[in-house]
C-alpha cells in the first residue's frame, strides 16, 4: 500500500504576520482548515497511512486537530522538520515511515479540485514503478517548478522557478514516487537558495526515463495558497462552489464515510460537536 506524506512546515513567509504564531496550514480556507485539503486528496486516492511533517512548534496544534486519524479510519503519524531545508528533505525525514515502499508526497498548502482527480490519483496509487507528477497550465509559471514537453508530449526538462520559462506548465505539489525516492533525495545537493529541491529528485526519474507527467486539464483546479491574495481567492473559490452545489470540497469526514472507513454511528459522533457551524448538519445529511 502506498503511504502518504504531507509537508506542512515552512514559515509561510509571504503570509506574515498571519503565520507568526500559527502555521498557515492551520488557517481556514472557507469552512475548514487548509490542511484538510491535501489530507483529503490523499484519502480520495485511497491512502490510509499518512505522515504529517511540520515544525516542532506546530506539531502539538496539528496533533490536537487531526489526532491519530482513527476518527476517520486512517492512521496519522507526525514528524518534525526543524528548519525548512527544502521539499526533498521530507523524503529523508519520512524514510523510516516509507520503509522502502511507495509514497505520495503532497504539500500542505496545495488544493486540488476536479471530478476526474480522485479516480486518476487512485489509479496512480496502484502503479509500482517510476514517478508521476502533473503539469498545470498557469499564467505565472516562473513562480513554480516548470515542465517542458517534447514533441511526443513527454517531459523533456524540469526547472525550478526559471526566470524565462519555456512552457506555461507548472508542476503542482503532488508527487507519486516508487521506492527509490528516499535514496534519490539523499543525493540532492542544496540549491543556490540553500534548499533540497524536489525538482532534483524528479529529475533523477526523468534521467532514468521513469518519469510520467499527466497534464491536468481546464476542468480541474490546482490552487496554491502562499500569498494573502491566493489565500483569499482559494476561499472564494471553495465558497462559491460549495454554496452552489450544497456539497463540500475535500471534507475528510465525508471521504472517510464514502470510502467505507467509518460507519453511520461514527459519522454521527463526528457531527455532534460541529452542529452549530452547519458542518455537522452537512455530515448528518450524508446518512440516508
Ligand atoms: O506549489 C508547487 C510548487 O511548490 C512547485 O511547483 C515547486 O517545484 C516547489 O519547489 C514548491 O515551490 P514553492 O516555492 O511554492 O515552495 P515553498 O517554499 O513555498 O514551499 C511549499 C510549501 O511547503 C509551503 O507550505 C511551505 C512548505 N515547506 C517548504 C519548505 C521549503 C516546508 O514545509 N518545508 C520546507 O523545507
Amino acid at each position: 500500500m502506498r503511504k502518504g506524506i504531507i509537508l506542512a512546515g515552512g514559515t509561510g513567509s509571504r503570509l506574515f504576520p498571519m503565520t507568526q504564531v500559527v502555521s498557515k496550514q492551520l488557517l481556514p480556507i472557507y469552512d475548514k482548515p487548509m490542511i484538510y485539503y491535501p489530507l483529503s486528496t490523499l484519502m480520495q486516492a485511497g491512502i490510509k497511512e499518512v505522515l504529517l511533517i511540520c515544525t516542532p512548534n506546530d506539531l502539538p496544534l496539528f496533533k490536537a486537530l487531526l489526532k491519530d486519524g482513527s476518527q476517520w479510519g486512517i492512521s496519522l503519524k507526525y514528524a518534525e522538520q526543524v528548519e525548512p531545508k527544502g521539499l526533498a528533505q521530507a523524503l529523508i525525514i519520512a524514510e523510516g515511515f516509507i520503509d522502502g515502499g511507495l509514497s505520495a508526497l503532497i504539500l500542505g498548502d496545495n488544493i486540488f479540485y476536479g471530478d476526474s482527480l480522485p479516480a486518476l490519483f487512485t489509479q496512480l496509487c496502484s502503479t509500482t514503478e517510476g514517478c508521476f507528477v502533473f503539469g498545470y497550465h498557469v499564467s505565472n509559471p516562473q513562480d513554480y517548478g516548470v515542465i517542458t514537453f517534447d514533441d511526443a508530449g513527454g517531459a523533456s526538462a524540469i526547472y525550478e522557478k526559471p526566470v524565462t520559462p519555456e512552457s506555461q506548465y507548472a508542476m503542482p505539489g503532488l508527487y507519486f514516487f516508487d521506492e527509490r525516492a528516499c535514496a534519490f533525495a539523499k543525493d540532492v545537493i542544496p540549491s543556490s537558495r540553500g534548499e533540497l529541491e524536489i525538482v532534483d529528485v524528479v529529475n533523477r526519474y526523468l534521467d532514468d526515463k521513469s518519469l510520467k507527467v499527466a497534464k491536468l486539464g481546464r476542468g480541474t483546479a490546482w490552487l496554491d495558497t502562499g500569498t494573502p491574495d491566493a489565500l483569499s481567492e482559494a476561499t472564494q473559490f471553495i465558497s462559491a462552489i460549495e454554496k452552489r452545489q450544497g456539497l463540500k470540497i475535500n471534507c475528510p469526514e465525508e471521504i472517510a464515510f464514502h470510502q467505507g472507513w467509518i460507519d453511520d454511528n461514527q459519522l454521527k459522533r463526528l457531527a455532534q460537536p460541529l452542529l452549530k457551524s452547519g458542518y455537522g448538519e452537512y455530515l448528518l445529511k450524508l446518512i440516508i
